[in-house]
């Protein structure tokens, strides 16, 4: 018997990896004591590393010294232990455990380190409060799904960079404290001491140097890069995010998806997921038509169905006048409501006109299975309308249409809502599908009728498509982009286009946008300089890769992929960041805080 109970050599094996063929072996394995179990005597200990759990176990009768040691074991103790790897006895087999075959009675263990009580158990972490788990988010991380998921994200990036790599991307790296970068959020500021009352701001994207990159000669760039917009936050955005950013010279569009659709098949199977090419491709008008949509999550169908003509010759007013004045009345068919209650009805009506939606009402009609039609506005319509509807729906005995009669903006918004929130309520959603599309043609501006000017719905150096440039004075709200947008299970996961690579349409364009040259000479001038030096043509796309990999690893938050993120209100529970900073910082940098009233 062993009486030092020290141990004098390094781990041999990681927890998680023992199997039946390692019985016999006299193995060492380090980790943290995820469950420390006292049964009469005996003490059963789960170690854990980052592969994965590992049953020990100290009997006095085996080993006094030992037992000894396991007795002054706690949650997340830090040991390293060694042993033989035994089989466990059939009925003690614990088959949730990769390793639930085996076990280990030790012969030696060293406690390297205690730790104090935890302030949330490790198997209650769903539950607690989010910001607790960020406030010990090294602990949050230590947790076997965490442990999974930071892998998963790790071998998502490797692969991403392999497939670059292979494809003639060079990695380059582009200024963190730069100047205002046009992606349309606020920008996070950074004042310079050096300059008084002038400021750098952080990069929403690295947009106008991987252009200037491809100015410079380099054929196909790449970065993963962090990113920076202050904007209102929800489950998919953060402050801080990170974008695979790439940029390619003396190219088409087609050159770019492809391009794309490779990287992305490389990190899906990174991830165990299997996706194929080529990826379908949507207009953006028919998203929008058919679901309202610029994201359309295609697992399931529940498509919008036109009825504005039909309508438009009703004698229901609150139709046939939204009809008549450039309005749309769209239906969805849904099957399976056919029964539903009163209130739950009215739930629905709720969430169509959630101010944010806005629709006015939401009308419905049950076809019951013997055919009749029952609902509140049924008998504004004549039988033959009533037949054309059903016949224009497709619809089926016990199918419900829910219509939504609005401007289009809104009924995209309000039916869209309804349809994701019924595809979720009604299980229709095909959870085993990869729902992956381009969405392409998008409009290049969007008109602002309160402000009465035009908007860039992408960037302002996306360039129109090259057989819409001479409508650009006529009618710039036809004009459609070089852009496309990359969309899984409707998420937008990545976003790009053709750049503008000649320095007179740059300067038309922002016209369109109300940037005079004053303005835009201030605001990109170098931009517009480096256009007027032999660019080449060019464009590229970035990848959002915390939302990709949420979606991978089967998250519905971003922060639970991010390892530090911020909290909804924009700070850091464990750093408690944004912080006061000194008197004396603050005059260095010649600032002064007005407090808020
Ligand atoms: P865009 O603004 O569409 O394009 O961003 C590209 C992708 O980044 C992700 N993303 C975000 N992820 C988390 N939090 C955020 N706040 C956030 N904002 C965006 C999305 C999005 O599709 N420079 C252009 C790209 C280009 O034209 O090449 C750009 O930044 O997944
Ligand atoms: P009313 O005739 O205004 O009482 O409306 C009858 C039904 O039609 C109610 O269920 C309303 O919610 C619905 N409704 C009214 N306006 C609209 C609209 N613009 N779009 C959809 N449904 C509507």
């Amino acid at each position: 018997m062993p009486t030092d109970t020290k141990i004098k050599q390094k781990r041999t094996h990681f927890c998680g990896t023992l199997k039946e063929k390692d019985i016999g072996k006299d193995v060492t394995v380090a980790g943290w004591v995820d469950t420390s179990r006292d049964l009469g005597g005996i003490i059963f200990i789960e170690l854990r590393d980052h592969t994965g759990r590992f049953q020990i176990v100290a009997d006095p009768a085996k080993n006094k010294d030992v037992h000894k040691v396991f007795e002054k074991l706690r949650s997340e103790y830090v040991v390293i232990v060694s042993g033989l790897v035994t089989k466990r006895p059939a009925d003690t087999e614990n088959l949730d455990l990769t390793t639930g075959t085996v076990e280990m009675y030790p012969t030696r263990i060293e406690i390297l380190n205690v730790s104090r009580p935890l302030p949330f158990m490790f198997d209650q972490a769903e539950e607690v409060d989010e910001n607790l788990r960020l406030k010990y988010r090294f602990l949050d991380l230590r947790r076997e799904s965490m442990q999974k998921t930071f892998h998963t994200r790790h071998k998502v990036t490797q692969a991403i960079r392999n497939k670059l790599n292979d494809l003639g991307f060079y990695e380059l790296e582009t200024p963190i404290l730069t100047k205002a970068t046009p992606e349309g959020a606020r920008d996070y500021l950074v004042p310079s001491r050096v300059q008084p009352g002038k400021f750098f701001a952080l990069p929403q994207s690295p947009q106008i140097f991987k252009q200037l990159f491809m100015i410079s000669g380099f054929p196909k760039y790449y970065q993963i890069a962090r990113c920076f917009r202050d904007e209102d936050l929800r489950a998919d955005r953060q402050p801080e995010f990170t974008q695979v950013d790439l940029e390619m010279s003396f190219i088409e569009i087609e050159d770019i998806l492809a391009a794309v659709e490779e990287v992305l098949i490389s990190a899906f199977e990174a991830a165990g997921a299997k996706i194929s090419s080529p990826f379908l491709r949507m207009d953006y008008d028919k998203a929008m038509a058919l679901y309202g949509s610029d994201k359309p999550d295609l697992r399931f169908d529940l498509e919008f169905i036109d009825l504005t003509d039909i309508m438009a010759k009703s004698e229901f007013k609150a139709f046939s006048q939204v009809a008549n004045s450039s309005g749309e009345v769209k239906c969805l068919c849904v099957p399976g409501i056919s029964e539903a209650s009163r209130k739950e009805m009215d739930d629905l009506k709720a969430l169509a006109m959630t101010k944010e939606f806005g629709a006015k009402g939401l009308a419905w009609i049950t076809f019951k299975p013997d055919g009749n039609a029952s609902s509140p506005i049924v008998k504004f319509f004549k039988a033959e309308e009533i037949d054309e509807i059903k016949k224009r729906a497709n619809v089926k005995p016990g199918d419900t249409l829910l219509f939504i009669a609005d401007k289009p903006k809104v009924v995209a918004q309000a039916l869209g809502k309804l349809r994701l929130h019924l595809g979720e309520k009604l299980n229709l959603i095909d959870k085993n599908k990869h729902s992956i599309l381009w969405i392409v043609n998008f409009p290049l501006f969007e008109y602002d009728h309160a402000e009465k000017r035009y908007y860039a719905v992408n960037h302002p150096f996306t360039s129109p498509k090259p057989e819409d440039i001479s409508l650009l004075e006529s009618d710039p709200g036809k004009v459609k982009a070089s852009a496309y947008d990359v969309v899984y299970n409707g998420v937008e996961i990545g976003g790009g286009s053709i750049r503008i690579h000649n320095m007179e349409l740059q300067s038309k364009v922002f016209k369109i946008l109300g940037l005079d040259d004053e303005t835009a000479k201030n605001k990109f001038g170098f931009l517009l300089d480096a256009l007027s030096f032999g660019a080449p043509p060019h464009g590229g796309l970035a990848l959002g890769l915390d939302r990709l990999v949420m979606l991978l690893t089967g998250h519905h938050s971003i922060r639970d992929v991010i390892a530090f993120p911020k909290t909804q209100n924009a700070s850091c529970p464990l750093t408690d960041a944004p912080s006061d900073i000194t008197e004396k910082q603050l005059k260095e940098l010649s600032i002064k805080i007005v407090e808020p009233k």
